[in-house]
């Protein structure tokens, strides 16, 4: 099912995210988290818009996505819904905002949805969240599950490394998954998992799968739009395909600008008042 907003857009709804299951159709997702990038990821096509707080380490520079608060992830969001008229737009849960309280969690995600505009949220866990996101998924808020290397408990795991290699660790992945879809998410991320795994998932559970790092069997797939522009020259992980080489095109057009700002080449006559 589509919403018809405008005579020209229709937005993606969750529902149109399952049809798209449904139907065989892949689904493609990307991050954002500003108004300028987000219009550009809109108008080219993508299903799903995820606010990652992932933000916490390709715009804040942190190591990790803990330090991101609930506040400066509302702020993304904000900028992004400015910016898209067709995407569905997701936004993460940050650290610390969802996982001991339940009533929290519900507080976390009215205030993203009331303050952004948003359409749903993403949460990183299985059972340990189960409350948290039954709760969200009862006052009508859309929740999108997250498993497999789920970064906010990288000092648990102490390694970015694939998870579920090991069967108990398969099993429990698993077993979450068919929670989450039992429960009533809308679709599950799935990162750095055996693609083996994925399509054992992906057969198992009736919602939509969309993998990072989690090989082809995945009902779309996900990723970071700041490492598949190539504007991180050092991220190399090994599922991550480059479609541009930012770093380059951006370095070379300001050193430009910074050579004819110095040879007073930079305003010219056409370019002056
Ligand atoms: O924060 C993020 O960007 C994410 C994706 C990697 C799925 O959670």
């Amino acid at each position: 099912m589509s919403t018809q907003l405008s005579s020209e857009v229709k937005r993606v709804t969750t529902h149109t995210i399952q049809e798209l299951k449904n139907r065989g159709e892949k689904i493609s997702a990307l991050t954002a988290y500003d108004y300028s990038m987000a219009r550009i990821v809109d108008a080219a096509g993508i299903d799903l818009i995820l606010v990652g707080d992932s933000a916490s380490n390709v715009i804040a520079g942190h190591e990790t996505t803990l330090p991101i608060t609930l506040d400066q992830m509302i702020y993304h969001a904000q900028a992004v819904v400015r910016g898209v008229k067709r995407a569905l737009v997701v936004v993460d849960l940050p650290f610390g905002t969802y996982q001991g309280n339940s009533e929290e969690a519900l507080r976390s995600a009215i205030r993203i949805m009331k303050e952004s505009g948003a359409h749903a949220v993403k949460m990183e866990g299985g059972l340990e969240i189960k409350e948290s996101i039954t709760r969200i998924l009862s006052a009508g808020v859309p929740v999108m599950g997250h498993l497999g290397l789920t970064p906010q408990s990288i000092y648990k795991f102490g390694t970015y490394t694939v998870r579920a290699k090991e069967e108990t660790e398969a099993q429990k992945l698993m077993e979450d998954a068919k929670m989450l879809d039992e429960v009533g998410c809308f679709a599950m991320v799935l990162e750095k998992i055996p693609a083996a795994l994925t399509q054992q998932v992906s057969k198992n559970v009736g919602i939509p799968t969309v993998g990072i790092g989690a090989g082809p069997h995945a009902d779309g797939q996900i990723l970071v739009l700041h490492d598949m522009l190539g504007i991180n020259k050092e991220f190399k992980p090994r599922f991550l395909r480059r479609y541009a080489d930012l770093h380059t095109a951006m370095t070379d057009a300001i050193s430009n600008y910074v050579k004819d700002v110095k040879a007073n080449d930079f305003p010219n006559e056409k370019e002056s008042y």
